[in-house]
């Protein structure tokens, strides 16, 4: 077994935790040769000879074997990520934005230059579901993938539905617990577990999308009528990202909804993620495991710096089998609550209106519309309307 050389970008929450890690798993054999921060000022936990705040440091460095990159800042680290492949290093990254916005490069650049580019941390984090999709699921057997990708929406929502906080006090604890990106809005306006979509669309069904094309929306808007009919209903709310496959299209999206208590999804609370795969012959399928915090990020991190010990590449064999079979597609029905106050949605843009409910407390309506006419639609920006979607 190699003895891998390792140049850590960041020792923030991931850092600290993949420090934590290896430090208690005798089996993987590697060495932290220097650490990269951005302020050399702040106090460490390890001895300062440990850091710099100089890339080429460890980016230059012949010592240095295989690049760790678990930076904040998404365009800092694509350029660190691609000098260090250019400069013929392998590595790791838990960078969701960074690999979601430059996939295709990214691809390119491992293959150039022979190198290894691996990155399990950045979608769920603990949940091996990258490599499962690569190993397990290498056939074209694989319909649907659905889950939970978003470990500090889910501990806001999981604590909301408790009612218990508000959803400033949520938000806060969440940050405190280092579930939360440095920049909330990627979490609670679904951002985040957009990217992870992204990444998971290219390793279920060989498509490359730009986050762009996949349409989120977020959990900031959900108020206590949401939660009121939710619970009158036995009903739950999760940030659900869900693809389907329908013959040569693939359907895809990130958005709240109301999940039967009881239920798998309805059982993985706060910062829990779960992956529910469907295929043709196994059937319904669940990883489950949890999706922040710095020592479950870490141990996938380690994951794949021990698999750069046996010379490990994903292969991306759906990409070279499925080019160009599969599309994205908009025009499919989402059955939907929308919650309204003052200013109502366009009821011309739905198929059909199975329910519409007024009170003085607030009005909502239940019914289908195309992803693409939701997309379109200028209502669902007002502050006073929320969506939620009702399978
Ligand atoms: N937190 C989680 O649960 C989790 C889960 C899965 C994936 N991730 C991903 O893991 C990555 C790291 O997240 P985190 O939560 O550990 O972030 P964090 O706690 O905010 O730490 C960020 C670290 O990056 C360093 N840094 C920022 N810009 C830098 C630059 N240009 N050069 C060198 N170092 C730089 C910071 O340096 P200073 O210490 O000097 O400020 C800090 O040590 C992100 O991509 C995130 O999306 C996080």
């Amino acid at each position: 077994m190699k003895n891998l050389k390792l140049g850590i970008f960041g020792f923030g929450c991931v850092g600290q935790g993949l420090y934590h890690v290896l430090q208690q798993s005798n089996s993987i054999n590697s060495e932290i040769v220097k650490i990269c921060i951005k302020d050399l000022n702040k106090s460490r936990s390890l001895d300062a000879s440990y850091f710099t705040d100089n890339k080429d440091e460890l980016l230059q460095n012949d010592n240095i074997d295989v690049i760790v990159e678990l930076i904040d800042d998404a365009e800092a680290a694509f350029e660190i990520v691609t000098t260090a492949m250019n400069n013929g290093k392998s590595v790791v990254s838990a960078n969701k934005k960074m690999i979601a916005e430059h996939l295709e490069e990214l691809l390119e650049l491992q293959e150039k230059n022979k190198v290894s580019f691996l990155y399990e941390a950045s979608c769920c984090a603990s949940i091996p579901i990258i490599r499962n999709l690569e190993e397990y699921y290498d056939n074209d057997l694989l319909s649907s993938l659905e889950g939970i990708f978003n470990g500090s929406t889910n501990f806001i929502l999981s604590k909301l539905l408790d009612g218990v906080q508000t959803y400033d006090e949520v938000l806060k604890e969440a940050q405190d617990l280092g579930f939360a990106e440095s920049d909330p809005t990627l979490d609670v306006e679904g951002i985040d577990p957009k990217y992870k979509l992204c990444i998971l669309l290219f390793h279920a069904f060989g498509l490359v999308t730009k986050p762009e094309e996949v349409f989120n929306y977020g959990i900031s808007k959900i108020n206590e009528f949401d939660i009121d009919y939710a619970k009158k209903r036995g009903l739950t709310i999760k940030l659900i990202s869900k693809c389907r496959r329908n013959s040569d299209k693939i359907e895809a999206y990130c958005l709240p909804t109301f999940i039967p208590i009881g239920s798998v999804l309805s059982q993985t609370s706060n910062e829990y993620n779960a992956v529910v795969l469907e295929s043709a012959f196994s059937e319904s399928q669940l990883l489950y495991g949890k999706g922040a915090g710095d020592k479950p990020t870490g141990s996938a991190v380690l994951s794949d710096i021990s698999a750069l010990n046996h010379n490990y590449r994903y292969e991306y064999k759906k990409k070279s089998k499925n080019q160009g079979k599969f599309k994205l597609c908009e025009d499919f029905d989402l059955r939907l609550y929308v919650r309204y106050d003052g200013t109502s949605p366009n009821f011309e843009d739905f198929d059909s209106i199975e329910e519409k409910y007024y009170s003085e407390k607030g009005n909502f309506l239940v019914g289908c519309i195309k992803l693409k006419n939701l997309k379109n639609s200028n209502w669902l920006k007002e502050a006073s309307i929320n969506t939620i979607v009702l399978n």
